[in-house]
């Protein structure tokens, strides 16, 4: 297997983007992630999108990008994994380099949310329909449960998870991409408005257009483009029974513990090597499963790590320093692509105002559903 590396990176704005195509965007980041990186070709693309069908009424996303980025004839190949689509597309990008199969291959994502489609249902398909969805239930109703049942087991408080959107707003406030850039207090989290009890708006990602693309090449290639290529070192997926009552124990999400053993194992490291991650927000309680399924604390203590700001920009393990889901947006099929994009500009010294210190390793989690698929990635600076 070949040594794979991020070369270039594009990121669109994140947000209510009404004067931008669903096309446009998928163009716009590809474009400049072909221009940072310096390559003149492609030799193969995977574009992450949740559900151009539902969102926007287009299917067959793979060839229409390759065409509409002037790439046609390549290889082209559209990936779903619900919001964990970014992350598969990037983790086939890095196997087919690391294979030998391609060279110079982009893996990108894109989401346009807000077209008139009817965005909760739109979502909810990536529950199991006939025993979730037909009763009523939606994301954040999915994530409510979660949340109730990781504090009914672990005493985890309402202030703790209203903590988590407190300090992504305050990272997302220094993201010039961010769709919410507005710093916001615990009071004003636990008085907005009721979604799915416990969960308040603020709890919530939002509804967000967006696109993200990366460029990937051999290691012993990237310095021909680069003098700082960020080298992938860990990868894994993992899937569960899409269903929260099939699972043994919902107050833990088994697919991100599974995903992240496999990408320990094969950068040959431990949750406690790692200096920064972008984890899947999507609401404030997913965070907090999060920290302990990818074994930076332990099960249960996630809650007490939020309080002692273990996750802050000035934490022992910053998390979500992009603003992630919560404040960045999160246009689903584009937000495994951004997250890799973040930790890339951490790695590389470029993230401004939110720049960790010294940053040599970093990990990304994205989350199909509410668990049933999840990707982890670990990079490293050269
Ligand atoms: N965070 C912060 N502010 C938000 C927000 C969010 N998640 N969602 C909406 N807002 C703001 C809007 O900007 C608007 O502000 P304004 O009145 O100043 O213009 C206001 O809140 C109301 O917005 P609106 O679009 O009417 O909200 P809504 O009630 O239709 O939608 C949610 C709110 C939480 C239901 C929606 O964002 C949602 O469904 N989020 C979850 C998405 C999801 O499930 N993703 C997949 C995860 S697995």
């Amino acid at each position: 297997m070949r040594e794979v590396a991020i070369i270039g990176t594009g990121l669109t704005n994140f947000g209510e983007l009404w004067n931008q195509s669903f096309r446009n965007l998928f163009v716009e980041a590809g474009l400049e992630a072909i221009n940072s990186a310096g390559v003149d070709h492609l030799d193969s693309m995977y574009v992450g999108t949740m559900s151009g069908g539902l969102f926007v009424g287009q299917e067959h996303v793979g060839a229409l990008m390759a065409d509409y980025l002037g790439q046609t004839p390549i290889p082209s190949t559209h990936v779903e994994s619900a919001c964990a689509s970014g992350g598969a597309a990037f983790r086939l990008a890095f196997m087919e380099v690391a294979s030998g199969i391609s060279d110079i291959v982009l893996a990108g994502g894109v989401e346009k949310m807000n077209d008139g489609a009817d965005v909760t249902y739109a979502l909810s398909t990536a529950a199991d329909q006939e025993y979730e969805v037909f009763q009523g239930i939606t994301f954040p109703g999915l994530y409510a449960m979660i949340a109730r049942a990781h504090m009914h087991k672990y005493g985890t408080t309402r202030e703790q998870l209203a903590k988590v959107a407190v300090k992504n707003h305050y990272n997302g406030n220094r993201n010039s991409k961010a769709q919410y850039q507005m710093e916001i207090s615990v009071d004003q989290v636990l008085g907005s408005s009721m979604v799915a009890d416990p969960l308040r708006l603020l709890d919530c990602s939002p509804v967000t257009d967006g696109a993200a693309a990366v460029i990937l090449c051999p290691l012993d290639m990237a310095k021909k483009f680069t003098d700082a290529p960020v080298k992938i070192i860990g990868t894994g997926q993992a899937s569960d029974s899409i269903a929260l009552h099939s699972r043994e124990d919902i107050s833990c999400i088994a697919a991100i513990e599974r995903s992240a053993e496999q990408a320990y194992k094969m950068a040959g490291l431990q949750p406690g090597d790692i200096q920064l991650a972008e984890v899947h927000d999507c609401f404030t309680i997913a965070e907090i499963c999060a920290m302990e399924a990818l074994g930076f604390v332990e099960k249960g203590k996630g809650g007490k790590a939020v309080d002692a700001g273990l996750n802050a920009l000035d934490g022992k393990i910053p998390i979500n320093t992009s603003g992630g889901l919560k404040s960045k947006g999160h246009p689903v099929g584009a937000t495994g692509v951004a997250q890799i994009i973040e930790i890339f500009e951490q790695l590389r010294g470029n993230a401004g105002e939110r720049q960790i210190k010294n940053a040599r390793i970093g990990l990304a989690q994205n989350m199909g559903g509410s668990g049933g698929s999840s990707v982890v990635h670990i990079m490293e600076t050269v």
